[in-house]
């Protein structure tokens, strides 16, 4: 049977950084194993919320035990990625955190299989998250290690029993940068970045991808 991979992008831009980083990681799992198939999935296309808390999920004996009863767009999609062979989720950092329809994504994702207390109703199986941002790598090792890399991660983790997870700093914002306000980005900088950064995270994403398809995350 062939193996499915889900590559979730969290960014409203469908060719921005994140997309293109998605695409390389896609890249690098077909090019490893011409028979997987690939699906992008764009959060922002689909009409969802987070968890509503009703736990049906946790109760004991109950129709939705494990699940989720919630019927919008994720309600098919979810039990997909829960038997994918691997699951990738990249998301831009807005304000410090995962943007918010990749958050409430999370939450959907993970708590109907989240035991209070025991073990992921999950299979453990590879996956990988992938941050983007305007932060340099200094200042997102200060601000967002703690706060959301190693909670998300953790949380993906705790649900699918492995994590990788890919840090892209410093992306390139805006299409014209002389066209917006601005008084901390230098268009060379970003540029330089652009042009000698940028291509060698796009090498890594593919580099994961691989990992993927060898199970070694
Ligand atoms: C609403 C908003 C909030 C943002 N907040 C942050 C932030 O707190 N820290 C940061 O480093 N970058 C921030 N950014 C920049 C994005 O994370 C960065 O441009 C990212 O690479 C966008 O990914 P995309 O181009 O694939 O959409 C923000 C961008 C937007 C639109």
């Amino acid at each position: 049977m062939n193996m499915t991979y889900y590559l979730v992008n969290g960014s409203p831009r469908k060719k921005s950084s994140t997309a293109k980083l998605l695409d390389s990681i896609a890249e690098g799992i077909t090019d490893t194993d011409e028979n997987a198939e690939v699906e992008i999935i764009d959060l922002y296309d689909l009409d969802y919320k987070g968890c509503k808390s009703c736990f049906h999920c946790k109760r004991i004996d109950g129709k939705f035990y494990g699940t989720c009863p919630i019927k919008d767009d994720l309600n098919e999609l979810l039990p997909k990625l829960w038997d994918s062979d691997a699951l990738v989720i990249a998301s831009p950092i807005y304000f410090g955190n995962i943007t918010g329809e990749a958050r409430s994504f999370i939450e959907r994702l993970v708590f109907p299989k989240l035991v209070y207390g025991g073990k992921s109703l999950l299979d453990s199986k590879p996956t990988a998250m992938v941050y983007t941002m305007n932060a340099n790598k200094e200042i997102s090792d200060e601000i967002y290690s703690k706060s959301i890399f190693e909670s998300v991660d953790g949380v993906m983790k705790y649900a699918f029993g492995s994590v990788e997870s890919l840090k892209v700093y410093d992306t390139y914002q805006f299409n014209d940068y002389s066209l917006y306000e601005n008084y901390i980005f230098d268009e060379k900088d970003k540029r330089r970045v652009l042009e000698e950064e940028f291509p060698k995270d796009l090498e890594k994403a593919y580099k994961l991808g691989v990992k993927l398809v060898e199970g070694v995350i």
